[in-house]
């Protein structure tokens, strides 16, 4: 029995439907339910976020989640396989008016990804005052919470619509199949046959 941590959303939908082609039968959460159950799997239904933890903590064996979460996150994983889906920038966004200039003091950006942001920025040996957001990062600039966000861009509308521009990029990312370490030296068969499984269907 392999424990497979799913994010709820789109990526779920997308990762049972590969489920259902390479095993040929129905994988489908009941309305509220956060646990699916079958012969040979367990899916568990968690937030994006948490999908490296629950990994992490042997809670679940697998996961499927974006690189940007699995870089924010920094937690020893396997990376199995790039299953190449949910493709999103994380990119730094300002004011169409403004312009970037890494030289100017006092630099505040605004983020839901205060790791990532630390490291692009300490590379470039640059300390910004980071203001941490949960959410609806693309309004700190136009109230003048920060100079700048770094968030994900995927269609890059938000940012558009709210009069907002891509500056730079830190990171492109894509959805990943991860493993825990212990997983997959105590059920090594198991995770391997799926792993052949999955990659024949990404290729
Ligand atoms: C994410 C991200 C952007 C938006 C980008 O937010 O933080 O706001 O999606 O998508 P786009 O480029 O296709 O417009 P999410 O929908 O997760 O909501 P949040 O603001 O609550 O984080």
């Amino acid at each position: 029995m392999l424990t497979i941590a799913l994010p709820k959303g789109r990526i779920a939908k997308d990762t049972l439907k590969i489920f259902e082609n390479i095993f040929g039968q129905k994988f489908e959460f009941e309305d509220r339910k956060l646990i699916l159950e079958t012969n040979d799997f367990r899916f568990l239904l968690v937030r994006n976020q948490d999908v490296p933890t629950y990994v992490f903590h042997q809670s679940a064996d697998l996961g499927v989640v974006g690189l940007d979460v699995l870089e924010e996150k920094g937690l020893d994983l396997i990376r199995l396989l790039d299953l190449k889906g949910g493709y999103c920038k994380v990119a730094i966004g300002m004011k169409n008016s403004d312009s970037l200039d890494y030289n100017k003091p006092d630099i505040v950006v605004a983020t839901k990804m205060v790791n990532i942001t630390k490291k692009f920025f300490a590379e470039k040996a640059i300390s910004p005052k980071i203001i941490k957001l949960y959410g609806s990062i693309e309004l700190a600039p136009l109230v003048g919470l920060a100079d700048m966000i770094v968030d994900i861009v995927e269609s890059g509308q938000t940012m558009k619509q709210n009069g907002l521009k891509v500056v730079d990029t830190i990171m492109e990312s894509t959805t990943h199949l991860i493993a825990n370490k212990n997983s997959f030296v105590e059920k090594k068969s198991e995770i391997l046959e799926l792993y052949s499984k999955f990659e024949a269907v990404v290729k």
